[in-house]
């Protein structure tokens, strides 16, 4: 089919089509072992986390899946062919740590690469996507994730075959979030959300101020492709790495969960900071990540290093996040009118970061001073 032919295709289907799977009606919310630990991983870890997502209250606010990323693998598939996890690592198998996650309550997750080697080199699902489907589903997997390495070689189309996992999902009958991760490469907000639960937009984070902000500039304008059941992804998070001021890890958190991005811990819970625990647990901001039923929010002002986003929530008010992207402090204001609220005066606004409560507010803010790469996050009633 002619190129631009399909993408029209796909672009007027990706709005009113998606996988349907009943799965991440909200942003994810999980952990996942990748940005802190990298192969570094084996069962203990996965054990111990799962515990302290539960005693840190984690779970109570929201965080419910525990995600394997790459490397819980054996090198060498069976003899049958089937994926087996790393016989020294993880010697008790996949099943029994979703089987343990079940029974604390949590959900288990891991990851796997659609091309013929994961990207730390071990085996890839290429030519194997219905039998490791069926893997997935018969260790009680709740969530995959699929990489896009090693994929050159065999000329894949990411619009080609990450359908065809998701159809191999489907067909166990196990209701599992799908997690697309082709880095962006192939405009995958136009045809992500039939295919998956979330698309990342971008490559990797890293644990630096730059690279965080580059990575969720990458979802500006595309809100309107996500929604219900399918998520743009900027990738996961850096909080309680040790790499971001707390202002930076406050803005981090803002900005995914305005952007309605999933939540995904990647630090070691073993000694996460208290004022970073703090900012993940942040159950006003969460609610407006976790908000039913409304579109995600973007930005709608970006200039002189300062930012302007807003997401309209379900009833009615709506969350606003004012963030100086500057190396220098700088005043920032924003109008009632900028961010569609249909009245002069808002009754209440709160401030989300502060946990603080303004009544009567007309217009708007002005001079609003924010430290350097710092946020102000409202949510603003009418
Ligand atoms: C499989 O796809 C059908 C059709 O979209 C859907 O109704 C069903 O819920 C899906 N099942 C799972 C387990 O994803």
């Amino acid at each position: 089919m002619n190129k631009l032919i399909l993408f029209c295709f796909l672009a007027i289907f990706s709005t009113v089509l998606c996988i349907n799977n009943g799965v991440a009606v909200t942003p994810p919310m999980a952990f996942n072992t990748w940005n802190h630990f990298g192969c570094n991983i084996d069962e203990d870890l996965a054990i111990s986390t799962m515990n302290k997502m539960i005693s840190l209250g984690l779970s109570d606010v929201g965080y419910k899946y525990f995600n394997l990323d790459d490397c819980w693998m054996a090198k060498e598939r069976t003899t049958n062919g089937d994926l087996t996890s790393d016989p020294t690592r993880f010697s008790k198998g996949i099943k029994y740590l979703a089987d343990y996650a079940h029974t604390k309550g949590l959900k288990f997750g891991a990851y796997e690469c659609m091309g013929t080697k994961t990207c730390q080199g071990y085996p890839g699902s290429f030519n194997h996507y219905s039998q490791d489907a069926q893997t997935f589903a018969d260790w009680g997997l709740d969530y995959i994730k699929m990489d896009w390495c090693y994929t050159k070689q065999n000329n894949l189309d990411p619009r080609v075959v990450y359908p065809i996992f998701r159809d191999a999902l489907n067909k166990t009958g196990r209701e599992i979030v799908f997690s697309i991760c082709e880095w962006g490469v192939d405009n995958p907000y136009l045809w992500g959300k039939q295919t998956g639960n979330s698309w990342r937009t971008s490559g990797d984070i890293s644990c630096k101020w730059d690279r965080m902000q580059y990575c969720i500039e990458q979802v500006i304008g595309r809100s309107k492709y996500a929604g219900e059941g399918g998520w743009n992804d900027p990738d996961m998070l850096e909080i309680g790495n040790g790499c971001l001021t707390y202002n930076e890890e406050t803005s981090h958190f803002a900005l995914w969960a305005i952007a309605a991005a999933p939540l995904l811990i990647g630090c070691d819970l073993n000694s996460i900071p208290d004022s970073s625990l703090e900012i993940l647990k942040n159950t006003e901001i969460i609610a407006v990540n976790q908000d039913i039923g409304s579109v995600p929010g973007d930005c709608i002002y970006k200039k002189d290093e300062k930012q302007i986003w807003k997401r309209k929530l379900s009833d009615g008010s709506v969350a606003v996040v004012m963030w100086n992207t500057n190396i220098e402090s700088q005043d920032l204001e924003v109008t009632w009118e900028q961010i569609g609220l249909s009245c002069q005066t808002a009754t209440k606004v709160r401030d989300l970061v502060e946990h603080t409560t303004y009544n009567n507010v007309d217009n708007g803010w002005k001079e609003i001073s924010l430290d350097s790469h710092a946020v102000k996050m409202f949510r603003v009633y009418c």
